[in-house]
């Protein structure tokens, strides 16, 4: 325990699976900081859909309970354990732990899993970077292999990872289709997208067969009519889990991707915070919760109906 450590914090924790009301602010422990990780005092736990999704048991039961939710970090390295070199005390950092467990004053982090926080972004929004960010990178650039003048179609465009893909795209120079609700069309305009799509309205025949590659977050059962926008050779990229006609993709001569769960480093992060200091890339909020109200950050995720990011603020003296 670092000197000027409390031995107890206040922590979101839930002793079984299920609806919202199953988590609780209680007194936890401290964690220590192991070999390789560092403790970091949280001022800011960005939302994600892993996170309800574990609390309602749809992701299974093999999460050790009692279960503290929240992956993505914000805040400031407290103390450090052995082998960690790259950084100390009073770091202002953020990242993504390996077991969850960022709805929590503290939380034990792998120095490998971290970067130090972008300069030009406060606490909250660094938060909501890491696991949307990263997921959006490595959907359009690892396994999507996006280039400068292609075209990708990003269904769901308004949410976490696709608000973030969109500006990623931007940045690489491709052509973008941003598909969302009609409500989300300025926004995304705004944003930067070349032309938008109502996923709700007819597909405009313009849109037909011109993508080489879709980014698609909103998975499903729905989603056969992205197959008839990709060209001969284009590629599906899922993030969620989601179901897309065989013969039609045969037919249309596309190939869909497996859904991934890539791990996050350092340089991804450092990536990341360079695009953001270097104002290619922008976190929308779409809304912050106190830490007692964390069930409440979830209803509104669970909503799928977030712009940007949902936020949880942990420490309020810092922004
Ligand atoms: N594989 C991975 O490593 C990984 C990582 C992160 C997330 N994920 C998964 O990816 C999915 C998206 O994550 P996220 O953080 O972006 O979620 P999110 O922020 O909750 O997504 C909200 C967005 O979804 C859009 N949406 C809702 N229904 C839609 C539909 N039928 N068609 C198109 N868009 C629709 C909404 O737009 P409108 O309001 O305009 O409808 C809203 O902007 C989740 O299932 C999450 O679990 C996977």
């Amino acid at each position: 325990m670092a000197i000027g450590m409390p031995e107890t914090m206040r922590a979101i924790r839930y002793y079984s699976f299920g609806g919202p009301d199953v988590l609780r602010l209680e007194e936890a422990p401290v964690p220590n900081a192991g070999i390789g990780e560092a403790i970091i005092r949280v001022h800011a736990v960005g939302v994600n859909p892993g996170d309800w999704q574990i609390r309602s048991g749809l992701a299974g039961d093999r999460f050790e309970l009692p279960y503290t939710p929240g992956w993505d970090v914000s805040g400031i390295v407290v103390s450090i354990g052995d082998g960690v070199t790259s950084f100390r005390p009073g770091d202002a950092v953020y990242g993504m732990t390996t077991n969850s467990g960022g709805c929590a004053e503290y939380v034990a982090v792998p120095a490998g899993n971290l970067a130090l926080k972008p300069r030009s972004i406060n606490f909250v929004e660094a938060a909501a970077l890491p696991q949307s960010g990263f997921t959006a990178w490595h959907a359009l650039f690892v396994q999507g292999k996006l280039e400068s003048g292609q075209t990708v179609l990003i269904n769901g465009a308004a949410g976490g990872v696709g608000h973030l893909a969109v500006q990623l795209a931007r940045w690489k120079g491709a052509s973008i289709i941003g598909a969302a609700s009609a409500r989300n069309e300025p926004f995304l305009c705004e944003l930067g997208v070349d032309r938008f799509v109502d996923y709700a309205a007819a597909l405009p025949t313009a849109i037909a067969r011109s993508a080489d590659l879709v980014l698609d977050t909103a998975g499903g059962n729905q989603g056969d009519w992205l197959l008839d926008t990709l060209k001969p050779g284009g590629q599906l990229v899922p993030i969620a889990w989601g179901s897309y006609s065989s013969e039609q993709a045969t037919n249309a001569s596309v190939t869909v991707h497996e859904v991934q769960y890539p791990l996050i480093t350092s340089a991804y992060l450092e990536e990341l915070a360079r695009l953001i200091d270097t104002k290619w890339l922008n976190v929308t909020i779409d809304s912050i919760f106190p830490l007692e109200e964390t069930a409440n950050a979830h209803i509104k995720s669970e909503s799928h109906r977030a712009r940007g990011k949902i936020v949880i603020r942990v420490f309020s003296e810092l922004q």
